[in-house]
């Protein structure tokens, strides 16, 4: 299903892979796994982030009840950015097509954040855009966005690179009304999936001052059990997502449960209590285990499931 590419030599801690039907991802040879296994790096963005959480049709949306405030997407791991690139181009053809079809509205404003702890694995990407595919013609746009930190990426697109440890940061960047969630796994990377980073992701959009938060919804690629269960803990909504690739189901989240379509209710929560795999995760290690008494009496008291 995936061969590690004869022709493409090693570049530091990453390599080009070819997966089944042909299309290349990179994989990070120290943490051990492929981007975007099952699918190619387009297809899954598009599938779990970009069309799950209707990306064009909300920011439209947002256009005519927020006139003057852009559409703010949070891109957690930009890694090669293909869940970055995936949007921005969505976002761009159907401006066009509107274009095209005679529509004299200016294009949604929106403003895309992407948080990366190191741009080692973009800078790989940008040296194999063509093989890549999905990274060809944003060459120029992705060198801009690596040596200036921001790039206008045409009049109503701006991206923004924020380096550091999004797990360690206090997060300056607007209040998100999406976010693409895609660090590497639990078990790899296990504080991007804590109960603090969720907190965090929360508190920025629902716990503001102005106490005025706009609808936002969380997309990820899995469908632990203990990550659900931090999740909720850390106070979002949380239902099944669309299934991608090899995964038959992922996750969604959001701040509002009306705008999940399948919220997990009360048979999956009877199935933590006896999952081996439910313990919320804390801190910087992930420990499997059942999830403690404690926790659970507090998962019952949720709305989601009042
Ligand atoms: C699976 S890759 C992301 C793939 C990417 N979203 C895409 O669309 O191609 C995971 C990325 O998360 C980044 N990452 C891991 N831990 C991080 C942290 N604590 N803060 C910020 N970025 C982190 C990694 O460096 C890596 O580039």
């Amino acid at each position: 299903m995936i061969s590690n590419d004869p022709i493409d030599p090693m570049l530091g801690n990453y390599e080009l892979v070819t997966l089944r039907g042909g299309v290349r991802s990179i994989r990070s040879v120290i943490h051990g796994e492929t981007m975007h296994v099952g699918t190619d790096p387009r297809t899954e963005a598009l599938e779990l982030h970009v069309g799950q959480q209707e990306i064009v049709k909300r920011a439209l949306e947002y256009r005519v009840t927020q006139p003057a405030s852009p559409f703010i997407i949070w891109d957690i791991g930009l890694g090669p950015a293909a869940n970055a690139i995936s949007a921005m181009t969505a976002l761009r053809d159907a401006s066009q097509t509107r274009r095209e079809n005679g529509d004299v509205e200016p294009a949604p404003s929106v403003e895309i954040h992407s948080f990366e702890i190191s741009t080692e694995v973009l800078e790989f990407a940008l040296s194999h855009a063509g093989a890549l595919g999905y990274l060809s013609g944003w060459e120029s746009t992705v060198a801009d966005l690596l040596l200036h930190g921001r790039v206008e990426v045409d009049p109503s697109i701006l991206w923004t690179l924020h380096r550091g440890d999004f797990s360690r940061e206090s997060h300056e960047a607007p209040s998100p009304n999406a976010i693409f969630h895609d660090p590497y796994s639990p078990t790899r990377n296990p504080e991007m999936w804590s109960l603090e980073t969720f907190a965090s992701e929360w508190k920025v959009v629902e716990d503001r001052e102005d106490r005025k938060s706009g609808p936002c919804i969380l997309t990820n690629y899995t469908r632990s059990t203990a990550v659900r269960v931090t999740m909720l803990l850390a106070g979002w909504f949380v239902g099944k997502g669309v299934p991608t690739g090899e995964k038959t189901e992922t996750t969604i989240a959001a701040n509002r449960i009306e705008l999940l379509e399948a919220p997990l209710g009360g048979e999956w929560l009877s199935r933590v209590r006896s999952s081996t795999n439910a313990s919320p995760i804390r801190g910087r290690n992930y420990e499997r285990g059942p999830i403690a008494p404690e926790d659970y009496a507090k998962l019952c008291k949720l709305p989601q499931f009042a």
